[in-house]
């Protein structure tokens, strides 16, 4: 590829990166209730997390997927009941549970007895680990490779220079995505 740039090789190294994150989310959520923080801490955590996962996951990686490489891979495959179609449906529901978090969070912040809302964020924060552990199991193990064998050099080009488009203009280098936000702990 006449710029170096493999963008599989960057989504994936996203996906590793997304997996580190998840990983840590896990641990903070045990960390905090056995500290007994209580729920206002969880709330900072749950915020950070509803973030990564519409700024990363979604406006950055997801982007990537659904404008550069899904539109070009389904010149081979096709979309409908396809492999492309059951992505492009994952990442819809990632995008329904992100909304959820979201939208519940702020109640955690004023009413820490929030019941319904704290039993709405950790039943959507379990289906997203769940969801995007195997959706990048699937990427990587199937549509990657799928990819790799069916795009002509020419369309691996064209599906690197998009994702590079989004890069710039997001501000973000490759495989890098977004400076960590802040710890507001
Ligand atoms: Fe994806
Ligand atoms: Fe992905």
């Amino acid at each position: 590829m006449a710029t170096g740039y493999d963008p599989i090789a960057v989504l994936m190294d996203e996906h590793q990166r997304f997996l580190r994150r998840l990983g840590e989310v896990r641990a903070d959520l045990r960390r905090l209730s056995e500290e007994g923080r209580g729920r206002r801490g969880l709330a900072i955590s749950m915020s950070t997390f509803a973030d990564f996962l519409a700024k990363d996951v979604d406006g950055f990686h997801g982007r990537k997927e659904e404008e550069g490489l899904f539109p070009i891979l389904v010149r081979h495959i096709g979309s409908e009941g396809g492999p492309v179609g059951v992505m492009l449906d994952e990442h819809e529901l990632l995008r329904r549970h992100q909304k959820t978090i979201a939208r519940n969070v702020p109640k955690l912040e004023t009413d820490r007895e929030a019941v319904e809302a704290w039993t709405a964020v950790s039943a959507a924060t379990d289906s997203v680990d769940r969801l995007l552990a195997l959706h990048i199991e699937k990427e990587d193990q199937v549509l990657f490779p799928m990819a790799r064998a069916v795009l002509s050099p020419a369309e691996m080009f064209e599906v690197a220079q998009i994702c590079q488009e989004i890069e710039v203009q997001l501000g973000v280098g490759p495989g890098e995505g977004r400076p960590a936000p802040r710890d507001l702990r």
